[in-house]
């Protein structure tokens, strides 16, 4: 069904712009996944890799995907469609909608645990925490329980699907102007505090130095994974969110800005985890529950800890909270444009299958031992979804979005919209080579070796 263009919405201003893209980026991929991912891929030469493929892909997909949005003013699937159409490109979108529920289904676990987290914030449970192994006591004694579990899921996908529904998404917006810089000051505030734990250099170094021979395409598929998702990329959100865009907005200048603000906060996250870690004699490859262990017992070495805790996972809840909607958003977008479904039934329906999906998330960590130790790969269900949409669908996805954009639809097209009215694209002699070749040659280059690793 076509909608006008008045119906569908637009962002007021640049900036209303900037803020729900950065709002999308900014999340518990910066906060969770980064820290546990690099924990487990070597440290520091994670790192330099994940650099690396914020640039050459990161960068290059977003204003790809950003072009398409504002191009054809439509969610992945539309988009796709009046691009190419009655071609089989239109299936592209319809990964993105299924990795977009797939996504939030597990997300919306790892958002519950921290508004749990957030209740024993405030209930001063972590003030009497002196060991790391302490720590990892109350983490193991919160998954565990079942119902706890599927009521905190249950209520970040309410939340999540009340915000989207009631359309009061410009006000979180709003909100998160003043926020995210909150989150920053406590994160900062938390990264002084570990760096000056006796015992963090080790840290440091784990995080800082790079060695060079665990450099391998192993981790190099661990970076782009880990970049794709902290950076919204790769399942059409940019799109769905480009397509709110002004004409007179510069999207090249202001996916740049996105990418280095999103950047910029995993890497302090980093500095969070890491030095306290070491500093505490904790391992730093043990998974999901990294940042559940590290920062409560940080918090009890903290002067005003109790409070430092209450703002953190509050904040990081609203953080989750601004890339759920954008999660959600996806899905919803399609029904409502392509089906001509209400918004409320979008909502419902969409909201509803995240949360049935999301219970064997929920219960696969210690609360269901079938799904914690999954029979044959002895790894638990949420990990398999993480690995599945985040590090696989992200990446392929962005593979066929370069080579349609590159290929298909053709980049003079793309940068007649990106310079639309009297905007000037300064990189595009740099961006045509990218999103052409180099990029996608990036993604086959990994996937080629991945196949070679698995079957040879
Ligand atoms: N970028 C979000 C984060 O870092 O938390 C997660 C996310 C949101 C991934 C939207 C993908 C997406 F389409």
């Amino acid at each position: 069904m076509e909608l006008k263009e008045t119906q569908r919405g637009i962002w007021s201003s640049k900036i209303g712009f900037i803020l729900a893209a950065a709002g999308s980026a900014v999340g518990l991929g910066n906060i969770w996944r980064f820290p546990t991912v690099a924990g487990r891929s070597g440290g520091a030469a994670f790192v330099v890799l994940y650099l690396f493929c914020v640039v050459i892909v990161g960068l290059p997909v977003m204003i790809a995907e950003l072009s398409i949005g504002r191009h054809t003013r439509k969610n992945p699937v539309g988009a796709f469609e009046k691009l190419a159409p009655h071609s089989g490109w239109k299936y592209l979108g319809v990964l993105g909608i299924v990795t977009g529920i797939a996504i939030l289904s597990f997300y919306a676990v790892i958002a519950g645990w921290i508004i749990g987290y957030f209740f024993k914030a405030v209930g001063g449970e972590f003030q009497r925490i002196s060991t790391a192994a302490e720590s990892e006591m109350i983490f193991t004694g919160f998954a565990r329980n079942p119902f706890y579990q599927m009521l905190l899921l249950g209520i970040f996908i309410l939340l999540t699907s009340l915000v989207i529904w009631r359309g009061v998404k410009g006000g979180i917006e709003k909100w998160s102007k003043i926020l995210m810089p909150i989150l920053i000051v406590i994160l900062i505030s938390l990264v002084i505090r570990s760096v000056t734990l006796p015992g963090s250099s080790k840290g440091l170094a784990f995080y800082l130095k790079p060695d060079f021979s665990k450099m391998n395409f192993k981790i190099l598929l661990e970076a782009l994974g880990q970049a794709l998702f902290s950076l919204s990329l790769g399942m059409g959100t940019m799109i769905t969110y480009g397509s709110y865009i002004q004409k007179r907005d510069n999207l090249s200048t202001s996916a740049l800005y996105v990418c280095i603000f999103d950047t910029a906060i995993a890497i302090l996250a980093g500095f969070m985890i890491f030095p306290a870690l070491f500093a505490m004699g904790m391992k730093p490859d043990i998974g999901p529950s990294l940042i559940f262990q590290v920062i409560p017992a940080m918090l009890a070495r903290m002067p005003g800890g109790y409070f430092f805790g209450i703002g953190v996972f509050l904040l990081i809840a609203i953080a989750a909270l601004t890339s759920t909607i954008s999660l959600l958003e996806v899905p919803v977008a399609y029904v409502v444009d392509e089906k001509g479904w209400s918004r409320s039934k979008a909502v419902t329906v969409m909201g509803s299958i995240a949360f049935i999906f999301g219970i064997f998330s929920a219960l696969s960590n210690g609360a269901l031992e079938f799904l914690t130790k999954l029979p044959a790969i002895n790894t638990s269900f949420l990990n398999v979804m993480d690995t599945a949409f985040s590090k696989f669908s992200l990446a392929i996805g962005s593979l066929l979005e370069s080579l349609f954009l590159g290929w298909i639809w053709g980049t003079a097209k793309a940068i007649e919209e990106i310079e639309g009215e009297g905007v000037i694209f300064k990189y595009k002699k740099v961006w045509i080579p990218f999103i052409k070749v180099i990029t996608p040659l990036l993604i086959l280059i990994i996937f080629g070796d991945l196949l070679r690793r698995t079957f040879f």
